[in-house]
Order: structure tokens, then sequence, then C-alpha cells
């Protein structure tokens, strides 16, 4: 029961799906691993975003935790049903959430998806949301300039300002009343996706709903950690400390974030 979460991504983004958990489930013990040396996985082939998403599981599967969370989409796209194959804990994906969230929002029907570009090719989403409204239209929209402004720490910048209007203008005159940042690196970007959307666009992240997934799991199973007490996430990155480190510290405002170095290619 006291064993760690795991939450992977291909960088920073899963760090939504942390905030959220911190919020929610904050005495569950949680260990991240960003790739932030091979990031962005969203222009890689599929058999090279498996591959690096098996070495990421593994590695925690060696760690020793409990449930997994893949806090990447284009990772979630292309290599969830092969993880869940691979390894005996829980594995949940930030897709399925997504659209169940962009659905309960939606009152036309009408969804935009924002994602990588392996997402977006992948169709994942467009099935999700058609599964649950087999009726609905699905505006995707794959936005690859995101994730590297993300990763460079500059999504507060003018620069990211001009990068998401540029990267939004094929789809700001559609009619679609809720969006999916289908990547957990865009609500880095939120407030500038917001300026150049509909005010009565819904915005919807993952993050939330995910979480409510992994707790609902945690019920199911019965590994919910029952002690009150909290720990500091560990945050293993392949990619250099100090960059993480910042953004670690200005996104979940933890002060002095543990983070270390992870070797990955098997
Ligand atoms: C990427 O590495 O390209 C973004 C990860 C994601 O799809 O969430």
């Amino acid at each position: 029961m006291d064993a760690a979460i795991g939450i992977i991504d291909s960088g920073v983004g899963g760090l939504t799906v942390v905030k959220e958990m911190l919020k929610v489930l904050p005495n569950e013990s949680i260990i991240y691993i960003g790739d932030r040396k091979r990031c962005p996985y969203g222009p890689r082939s599929v058999e090279e975003v498996k591959t690096f998403t098996i070495e990421m599981a593994t590695a925690l599967s060696q760690m020793g935790i409990k449930m997994l969370v893949v806090a990447c989409n284009t990772a979630t796209a292309v290599a969830l049903d092969d993880i869940r194959a691979l390894f005996s804990f829980p594995i949940i994906g930030v897709i399925n959430p997504g659209a169940r969230a962009a659905v309960n929002a939606t009152k036309t029907g009408k969804i935009a998806v924002l994602g990588t570009i392996g997402t977006i090719k992948s169709g994942s989403y467009d099935a999700a949301i058609k599964n649950l409204i087999p009726e609905a239209t699905v505006y995707p929209l794959a936005c690859p300039e995101f994730v590297l402004i993300v990763e460079s720490g500059q999504y507060k910048s003018e620069n990211a300002d001009e990068v998401v209007k540029k990267s939004l203008a094929p789809i700001t005159k559609l009619d679609f009343d809720a969006a999916i940042l289908g990547c957990t690196h865009y609500p880095l970007l939120e407030d500038k996706i917001e300026k150049y959307l509909s005010k009565s666009v819904k915005i919807i992240s993952s993050a939330i709903e995910t979480v409510r997934d992994v707790e609902e799991t945690l019920l199911v199973t019965g590994v919910r950690n029952l002690a009150e007490d909290t720990t500091e996430p560990i945050f293993y990155t392949t990619g250099s400390i100090d960059g993480f480190q910042n953004i670690v510290m200005d996104w979940l405002d933890i002060k002095e974030p543990d983070v270390r170095y992870i070797e990955l290619e098997l």
C-alpha cells in the first residue's frame, strides 16, 4: 500500500498530472520519470515511442511501484496496450479520461483536440470521443511547437504567445464548444490557448479526470495508502537536472525538489 505510484512522460508535461495528484492524493508517494533527453515523442515513430515507454515502465517496475500513470498522450496513444501486456500492476493512460471530460463538458458535441503529431495521427481521441458520442464532430489539430516551448522553459514568454496564436489559427473560426489539451505539456500554455479561443470554449486538461481514475483504481484494487503522512515526490530525468528542477519549482511550487538523473537506454 505504501509503494509509490509511477508517473512517466517524455519530459515535464506529466507534472500537470503530478500537480493534481498532490492535491487529491497527497499521502501517495510518487516516482516520476521525464525522458527529456529524447523529448519530444510527438514526431517519433511508433516503434521508438513504444521502446522508450517500455524502458521507463521497466525502470519504475524495478523500483517496486504499485501502479503506473502514462502521463504522456503520445505514449498512451501508441504504447498503452503493449505495456499493459508486460506488467502486472494497473496502468492508466490519459486519453480516455480526457475524452470523457470533454464529452461531459460539451453541449454541441463539437470538440477540438490539440495534440502532438503522433497523438493526432493515431486518431485515439477521435475514437475515444466517438465511443462515447458516436455523432460527435472532432476537429484535430497538431501543435508540435508547444512541447518545445514548454520544455525550454519559455512557456511564459512573448514568443510562446506568438507560437500559440499562429498554431491555433486553423481552428479559431470553427464552431466547437470544448477543446482538449491532448498533450500533458499544454496546460502550461493554458492561459495563452484560452486567449485565442472563443470565450464559450471549455478547455479540458485530462489531469483531473486521470487522477480520478487513479483514485478509483487504488480503491478497487485495495492499495490506497491509508497513512496520514505525506512524502515529497522523487523526480528522475534523462536530461539536465537544472532545467527540470526549475520547471518543477515553478509549476509545482516545491522549493527544493528531489531531482535525480537516470540512464534509460537498454
Ligand atoms: C511529446 O513528447 O511530444 C509530448 C508528449 C505528449 O504527447 O503528452
